[in-house]
């Protein structure tokens, strides 16, 4: 059965959807996106998600085309039509398709931006991945300077996820003037003496929902946390390091560029957090 997928204003079989071959997003990725996790055909932390779409529109000088509300009616729709269970929503709205390629922003009067979504079953709450922690290199982050708006130029990421394949690894961190910044589509994390240290929120890092949700919690539980930038080789002496993301929620990283950190298996205090981030956040799923 072909999936339902949502293209400005319609609702198609896959096969159906176009998209302009002038569109921005395609010529110059020029768009934002926003991947929002489903568990039990509910959507975790929709509103925060919806908040950070605001924001990335707003920093791109895109104008919003549509309300939180219309937007969270189409996600649920697409759950409906799909039959989702579990799983992830994609987003992605472009400044559009202009008549032709040209560096200038085209009138968003005349130009009205794509907007895009599908849905993508995936086990998130059972993930293999979770169970055995996943081993990470290190690399130069060579990403433009706003990595805080969610833009669709993900072809460096791409070749991190590439760079640690092919080094027997399942993620790459990346590393910019000795510290760690993030992960290619997750928030970076170590813990030492039992204290949770991730790097500060600025342009360096995309500001997760994932990590606030995760962060919030983690201090209601009496974890301690720090919020600052920590070096790789501080990482690599860590105690137990993860990583979240709305796909992977909290899950451990188990060895960074071949050291294993602690016993090589997830620790006690990440495992924990997860158990914790899942309980709280589907409890609050809309
Ligand atoms: N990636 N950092 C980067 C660079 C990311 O791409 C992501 C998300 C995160 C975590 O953000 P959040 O907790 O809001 O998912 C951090 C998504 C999942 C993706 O590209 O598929």
């Amino acid at each position: 059965m072909s999936r339902i997928v949502y293209v400005n204003g319609e609702y198609l079989p896959e096969e159906e959807a176009r998209v302009s071959v002038f569109d921005r997003g395609f010529l110059m990725a020029d768009a934002v996106y926003e991947v929002t996790s489903v568990v039990d055909g509910k959507l975790l932390d929709f509103a925060g998600h919806a908040a950070r779409l605001e924001r990335s529109l707003n920093e791109l000088d895109m104008a919003a085309p549509l309300s939180a509300d219309a937007l969270l009616e189409i996600h649920r729709e697409l759950v409906r039509r799909n039959g989702l269970d579990e799983g992830m929503i994609y987003l992605q709205i472009t400044r559009g398709a202009p008549p032709d390629r040209d560096f200038v922003f085209p009138d968003p009067e005349v130009t009205p931006p794509t907007v895009v979504l599908f849905t993508q079953a995936k086990a998130l709450v059972d993930s293999p991945a979770a169970e055995t922690g996943i081993k990470v290199i290190s690399i130069d982050d060579m990403r433009w300077g706003r990595r805080d708006i969610k833009t669709v130029q993900l072809l460096y990421p791409s070749m991190g996820k590439m760079m640690a394949k092919a080094a027997g690894a399942d993620d790459a961190w990346m590393v910019e003037d000795g510290l760690v910044t993030e992960g290619t589509s997750n928030n970076a994390y170590i813990i030492k003496d039992g204290k949770i240290i991730t790097r500060h929120l600025g342009n360096e890092i995309l500001h997760g929902i994932t990590r606030a949700a995760a962060l919030r919690f983690a201090r209601e539980s009496q974890f301690e946390v720090e919020e600052r930038p920590f070096t790789l080789e501080e990482a690599k002496e860590a105690d137990e390091a993860f990583v979240t993301s709305a796909s992977t929620f909290v899950t451990s990283v188990v060895s960074i560029d071949g050291v294993s950190l602690g016993d090589g298996a997830p620790g006690p205090v990440a495992t924990r957090l997860r158990e914790i981030y899942i309980e709280e956040i589907r409890k609050a799923s809309i």
